[in-house]
């Protein structure tokens, strides 16, 4: 029998509506338009407000969506891989909200914290589980409500991140389509750079640390700048070359938008043209996981069965990672 890929077989997004643009972080924070525009390729980002509503809030219509496209139940779908950030409580899993809001009372599921790379290693992740024949319906999700670890007085993080949420539907593929191959890294030591100082095990929350802003993103952004913007063109370059493919071979290259500036990198080291890069950073900023399913579902109506396309992110952790696959409809 033919190997067993794991295809995209549906994806969807969903932004919320309100967008908080530039011109409006101006009249919060010591900004303009011009620097971020210049510096990062941000107009405007998506925030979702309303008391009560949470990173699996966005999940719900992009999932529902999807099993509308591919004309399933929630009832058929077996695993959920949450990528996220921002769950919508430490425990347990926003899959498992996920899996309660949408009615998948046969899944079972769990979430997977790789920061800003988190979507390509949830994607490598259940494709593993289709290619070993354990399942035949795996959902994986990226999303973030990052606007609920943003400090708005902070201009260093809160002119790049926003929130959203995409999805795509893993089942197999005996013809040669789905994800071929991965590269995936990580290395701790870069943690120091990116991260959340309180609300986990080494600081729990208190009121001097909210005091002291603790439960925020902290980036020091030069520095993760640095490692994104040579490690991300790396892993994609070396995905390719591994599997021998050239520039011209590349039909889309599906970049993490962190900053437009690591997206061109990544272009220019792997020779990919601009017209195959696909960037929606203007319109969302860094959704964390949401980013490459964002684009994907975007896109989407620009794939054709049997394109190449490359993924590729870069994030705190450090974590990065890219991956081949072959689109299968
Ligand atoms: O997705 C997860 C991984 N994250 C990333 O990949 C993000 C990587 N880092 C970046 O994208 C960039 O480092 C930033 C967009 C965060 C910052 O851009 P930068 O070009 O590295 O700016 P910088 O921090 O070196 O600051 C340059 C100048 C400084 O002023 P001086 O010292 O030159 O006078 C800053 O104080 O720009 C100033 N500045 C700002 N000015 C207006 C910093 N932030 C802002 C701001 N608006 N929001």
């Amino acid at each position: 029998m033919n190997k067993i890929h794991a295809a995209i077989t549906a994806v969807n997004g969903y932004v919320p509506e309100y967008v908080l643009t530039n011109h409006e972080l101006e009249s919060i924070v010591d900004t303009n338009d011009e620097w971020i525009t210049s510096r990062t390729g941000i107009k405007e980002r998506r925030i979702l407000k309303g008391e009560g509503l949470a990173t699996s809030d966005l999940a719900v219509p992009a999932v529902e969506g999807l099993l509308k496209k591919r004309g399933i139940t929630a009832d058929e779908i077996e695993l959920i891989i949450f990528c996220t950030t921002t769950p919508d409580m430490p425990f347990p899993a926003t899959a498992n909200v996920l899996a309660d809001k949408i009615g998948a009372k046969n899944a079972w599921g769990y979430d997977l914290q790789a920061a800003c790379s988190g979507f390509i290693f949830g994607l490598a992740t259940g494709a593993q589980f289709i290619e070993s024949g354990k399942h035949t319906k795996v959902l994986v999700v990226g999303g973030d409500k990052m606007s609920s670890i943003i400090n708005y007085q902070d201009r260093a993080t809160c002119i790049i991140f926003g929130d959203g949420c995409g999805a795509v539907l893993l089942e197999p593929n005996t013809d040669g389509y789905g994800v071929i191959d991965s590269v995936l890294k990580s290395d701790g030591s870069g943690r120091a750079f990116l991260h959340q100082k309180a609300g986990g095990s080494l600081k729990p929350a208190t009121h001097a640390t909210i005091d002291a802003n603790e439960h925020f993103a902290y980036q020091e952004g030069q520095a993760v700048f640095k490692f994104a913007v040579t490690n991300m063109a790396d892993v994609a370059a070396e995905v390719m070359e591994r599997n021998n493919l050239n520039s011209d071979d590349i039909a889309w290259l599906v970049p993490h938008q962190a900053n437009k500036r690591i997206i061109d990198a990544t272009a220019n080291r792997t020779g990919v043209s601009a017209d195959k890069v696909i960037i929606n950073i203007e319109r969302y900023g860094n959704t964390t996981n949401g980013t490459i399913p964002l684009c994907l579902w975007e896109w989407e109506d620009k794939f054709k069965k049997g394109d190449n396309l490359i993924l590729a992110a870069f994030g705190g952790g450090f974590t990065w990672g890219s991956i081949y696959l072959k689109w299968a409809y």
